[in-house]
């Protein structure tokens, strides 16, 4: 199947590939994986004392679409707060990368991924 640009852009050069500390109490990891292919997804994010998403880290085993929807999403999610994170749906990912219906769920699998990971930061943090 052939890949949009914006997909193929960040499949090639992927940003915020990487890894932050799992332990710290800044950082929240949200770690998920698609039962319909496999694919597992791990982002992380970093929280300033505002609330502020600092840094964001991904990393992705799966097909280049996950690849790029958790890219993006890293791109997305900085500088913003946790609560603007939160409402990132996997349908402004999918629109901004053009992905087929088939690959709608590796979309959804990054927005799963952000839920995630803010939850375990909040749950760090109480
Ligand atoms: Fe998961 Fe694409 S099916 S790699
Ligand atoms: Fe399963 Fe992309 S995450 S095909």
């Amino acid at each position: 199947m052939a890949y949009s640009d914006k997909v193929m852009d960040h499949y090639e050069n992927p940003r915020n590939v990487g890894t932050l500390n799992q332990d710290s109490e800044t950082v929240g990891t949200g770690i998920v994986g698609a039962p319909a292919c496999g694919d597992v997804m791990r982002l992380q994010i970093e929280v300033n004392g505002e609330g502020v998403i600092s840094d964001a880290k991904f990393k992705t085993y799966g097909c280049g679409s996950a690849i790029a929807s958790s890219s993006l999403l890293t791109e997305w999610v900085k500088g913003k707060t946790i609560e603007e994170a939160s409402t990132i749906t996997n349908k402004s990912i999918a629109d901004e990368l053009g992905l087929p219906p088939v690959k709608i769920h590796c979309s959804v699998l990054a927005e799963d991924a952000i839920k995630a990971a803010i939850e375990d930061y909040q749950s760090k943090k109480n």
